[in-house]
């Protein structure tokens, strides 16, 4: 199950997947703020990684939403974790919006930053933090498109949708806006 779509040099991909078996120079994990751990996809990459990926969190100490840091991969066949803490969302008047952008474009400038080339995004703030999905999809696209227009350090921007469902919100997002003016 994928779709890919083109922007510029970069190819922007939609698989359904475990983002923990990704092989793109970094995954994103969908962090807290303390960057301590807990369930969803930030346990699901703390497990396959290893501890070493939690004692360089300790480390940094935390992160503000709308944000990311950036450590090693640990064990995981990506060499790097971006860890981006998405916006609690409650009813989308409280900064939600611009908290989630920050949290993707923050991790892509990251990925530059770090000279890497493909990077892995989960579905941000719409598990645990409760971030309806079709918003959600419509703000990640539009901040991945609207940063790689205009340069050509990326290769490859991958959303890894846990479910079907999550896959086929994004799919049709994806469809609306990248024809467009996104
Ligand atoms: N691969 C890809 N996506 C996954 C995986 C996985 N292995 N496991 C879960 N997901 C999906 C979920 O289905 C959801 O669509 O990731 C999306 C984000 O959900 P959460 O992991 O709950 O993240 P978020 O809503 O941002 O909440 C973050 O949850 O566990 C805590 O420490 C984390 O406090 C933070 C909060």
């Amino acid at each position: 199950m994928s779709v890919e779509v083109k922007v510029n040099s970069t190819v922007i991909s939609l698989v359904k997947g475990d983002i923990t078996l990704e092989e793109t120079d970094a995954i994103v994990n969908a962090a807290n703020s303390r960057l301590a751990g807990g369930g969803g996809v930030d346990g699901a990459i703390h497990r396959a990684g290893g501890p070493g990926i939690m004692e360089e969190c300790r480390k940094i100490g935390g992160c503000s939403t709308g944000s990311a840091v950036i450590t090693t991969g640990g064990r995981l066949k990506a060499r790097h974790v971006i860890h981006a803490v998405g916006p609690v969302y409650r009813d989308g008047n409280h900064g939600e919006p611009e908290a989630l952008k920050g949290a993707y474009r923050r991790s892509l400038e990251l990925t530059v930053e770090n000279g890497l080339k493909t990077v892995a995004f989960p579905s941000i703030s719409t598990g645990a933090y409760g971030y309806p999905i079709a918003e959600a999809a419509r703000v990640a696209l539009k901040t991945v498109i609207e940063f790689v227009r205009g340069r050509k350090e990326l290769e490859l921007v991958r959303f890894v949708l846990f479910s079907e469902g999550d896959f086929n919100r994004y799919r049709e997002v994806l469809e609306e806006i990248s024809g467009k003016n996104a």
